[in-house]
């Protein structure tokens, strides 16, 4: 098996499970324009992020990790009218992009972008009370464990946590590895399969991203 062949099974899939979404596709357009670089989620994972959030009747996200907005869009899909989404970036410009995709989409009043590093973010928002239904982690993930023990501080009993990129082409496997990424993946695996506040599982995935993976965990205990 190719990633040729994932890539081609995963646009298949999209072509017939994904209906085109004009918001959705200028946003990945305009990323693009702007020189953002394409590490966006895919397609078919947007939409299933959408269905975990809309499954789980989530109606408070935050989001660690915006790029130009493209599973920000995705996720706010499963928003009930009144529901709200913060999504953290640190980069200026990222996030003025971000921003313009989600005016496009007509969002602006669900979705709020915050600029800074999230781990200075991410006080802020405790201090100011915020608890959330789901929490999606997808930055830099040398933090990985440190997003984590904040997403257990800003959620509650049966909160949803997701993680991206926790695979890395089996890159998780190599112990002794240098890469700071590997590290971050390795602690985080290590603190989700042992922290009792969470039920937590890993699925492996292939397609247009290559081979990787997303953790899932909920949160079962304050
Ligand atoms: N969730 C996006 C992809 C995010 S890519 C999607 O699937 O569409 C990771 C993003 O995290 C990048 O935009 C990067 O600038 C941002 N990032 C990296 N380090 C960060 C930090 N310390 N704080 C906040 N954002 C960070
Ligand atoms: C990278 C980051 C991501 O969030 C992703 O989905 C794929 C790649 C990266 O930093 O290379
Ligand atoms: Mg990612």
């Amino acid at each position: 098996m190719s990633e040729e062949q994932w890539a081609a099974v995963d646009s298949y899939l999209a072509d017939l499970y994904l209906p085109s979404d004009s918001a959705l596709e200028a946003a990945l357009r305009d990323s693009d324009v702007h020189g953002l670089p394409s590490i966006n989620v895919s397609p078919m994972q947007g939409k299933f992020l959408m269905l975990l959030a809309q499954l789980h009747g989530a109606r408070t996200i935050l989001e660690i990790g915006t790029l130009g907005a493209y599973s920000t869009l995705w996720l706010a899909q499963a928003l009930p009218p009144e529901g709200k989404l913060i999504t953290l970036e640190v980069m200026p410009k990222h996030a003025e992009v971000a921003k313009a995709n989600i005016a496009r989409a007509g969002r602006s009043h669900q979705i709020e972008v915050r600029l800074g590093a999230a781990l200075e973010s991410l006080p802020k928002l405790a201090e100011e009370g915020h608890l959330f239904d789901m929490v999606f982690i997808d930055a830099d993930k040398p933090n990985n464990p440190h997003y984590l023990a904040w997403a257990l501080k800003l959620t509650r009993r049966g909160s949803l946590i997701v993680v991206d990129n926790v695979i890395r082409k089996g890159g998780v496997l190599n112990a002794e590895s240098g890469d700071p990424n590997i590290q971050g993946t390795r602690q985080l695996h290590a603190l989700l399969a042992a922290e009792p506040r969470l039920k937590a599982t890993v699925l492996q995935t292939v397609g247009s991203k290559g081979y990787d993976g997303l953790a899932i965990a909920q949160v079962i205990s304050d």
